[in-house]
């Protein structure tokens, strides 16, 4: 691989600084920021003056659909959607078919990454009721996932003597679904027959969430275990928080729980439609506050996509989820050219905190001895979502429509360019994910 040299972008330093200069890339790492490099033989070069170079993005919680349910998504188109959104690196669900729940489900998805992946990639080992020795040994795993609520089979693990044996065995990261299912059940009991798309938000109620936040961290405080809340959906999570959080617990936020409210659903239905449910907008301003504060740690998109032949059933048969990987650091980055945060926030949030939650080595900065994983986003060129433009399999956005600017123009995968300016290198893959401490 020649070396890659990349001229003049303002480029985000560790400390949150940038530095209008150059950088060499050579064999997949980062050798040389500095003011002007000279190019010294066969370099590939590519000149980025106005754009900003970030790190890659590190998405930590999505759901990629592959093995078993590969007309929704799958590793390919997923990881297609990821480079152009300038995702370098993912963390997967374990909800596909076989569910991930075995060291046997765990290998097959990670060779089947390895054959499809523009992008590196990770996997979550999914807890039942009954798999606590796989949960012990599997490997390599970012983490944990339980769903305490929001899932059937033998996935979902709602009760507190089924989670608390999980809690007080090993200790790698849990990662927590946090919805109480019993209420969830309850509460569809009593607004039964209603179909109107917004009742989901009353149905998994923000008490549901609340109910299952503090169990989680009841029971991580009651065995120092490392915790992550994933996708905090409501106002009252992040206060109680505020005030409980012990350092070994972190939280994430989604875009869609930022940015989009009950009032979408009057906009587009049941494509708004998610678990946990989007809320009213006085919990995006509550959200925004902690996640600015520190409250909340770092952001995922939680992309769940779902067909529009799914999503076109009406409620309650429609699904839950909506598709975020291609939208995600741009939707951000126009919250910080609004001057909502900063640029470095949102890369911090977006590549810099994940890396360290799940102890990734090498990656989430742009640092001499790191890998290459980086991307070039224009933050002065305002384009719509354009549902033709998608790379995701399911062909929907709930933003399209949306002017975003910071939309990434190439996205470097490991010193390898997968995307630029519109098109896709499909030859390059990504390497599977280390997490360094993690092992048992
Ligand atoms: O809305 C959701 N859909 N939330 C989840 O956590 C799971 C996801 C899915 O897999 O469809």
């Amino acid at each position: 691989m020649a070396p890659l040299l990349i001229r003049s972008p303002r480029i985000l330093l560790p400390d949150g600084e940038f530095l209008l200069g150059d950088i060499l890339i050579q064999q997949g790492k980062i050798v040389q920021i500095a003011p002007e490099i000279t190019p010294s033989g066969n370099h590939t070069i590519i000149d980025a003056e106005g754009l900003t170079l970030l790190p890659g993005v590190i998405d930590p919680q999505v759901h990629f659909r592959e093995p078993g349910l590969e007309y929704k998504e799958d590793l390919f188109t997923a990881s297609c959607a990821c480079a152009r959104g300038g995702v370098t690196s993912f963390l997967e669900m374990p909800n596909t078919r076989p569910l991930t729940i075995t060291q046997a489900a765990l290998d097959q998805k990670l060779e089947l990454a390895s054959q499809k992946c523009l992008v590196n990639y990770g996997f979550f080992i999914g807890a039942t009721p009954e798999n606590l020795p796989d949960l012990l040994t599997a490997n390599p795993v970012c983490g944990i996932k339980i769903f305490m609520g929001s899932s059937h089979g033998a996935l979902l693990v709602s009760q507190e003597k089924e989670i608390e044996p999980i809690f007080a065995k090993g200790d790698r990261l849990i990662a927590v679904h946090a919805e109480d299912q019993g209420r969830i059940l309850q509460r569809r009991q009593e607004f039964k027959g209603i179909s109107e798309p917004a009742i989901h938000s009353q149905i998994q109620d923000e008490t549901a969430a609340l109910n299952a936040t503090k169990l989680a961290l009841k029971l991580s405080q009651k065995y120092q275990r490392r915790l992550h809340i994933l996708h905090l959906s409501t106002g009252i999570e992040a206060e109680f928080l505020r005030e409980n959080k012990p350092s070994w617990v972190t939280t994430e936020v989604t875009p869609q729980h930022l940015l989009l409210n009950t009032e979408t659903y009057e906009k587009i239905g049941t494509l708004a439609q998610m678990n946990p449910p989007l809320r009213s907008p006085d919990n995006n301003h509550i959200l925004w506050r902690a996640l600015l504060d520190g409250v909340i740690d770092f952001i995922a998109t939680d992309h769940a996509p779902h067909t529009l032949e799914e999503k076109a059933k009406g409620y309650p048969s429609s699904p839950s989820g909506m598709p975020g990987v291609e939208t995600s650091l741009p939707l951000m980055l126009t919250q910080a050219v609004a001057g909502k945060c900063t640029v470095s926030q949102v890369s911090s949030w977006m590549s810099n905190k994940p890396a360290e939650a799940y102890k990734i080595p090498n990656k989430g900065l742009i640092k001499p001895g790191y890998d290459a994983d980086l991307v070039l986003v224009d933050l002065d060129n305002y384009r719509p979502v354009l549902r033709e433009e998608l790379q995701t399999k399911c062909g929907w956005s709930p933003f399209e429509g949306w002017s975003l600017t910071g939309w990434p123009v190439f996205t470097i995968v490991g010193g390898n360019i997968a995307y630029e300016k519109g098109k896709l290198n499909t030859q390059v893959r990504g390497k599977a994910l280390q997490f360094s401490g993690n092992v048992q």
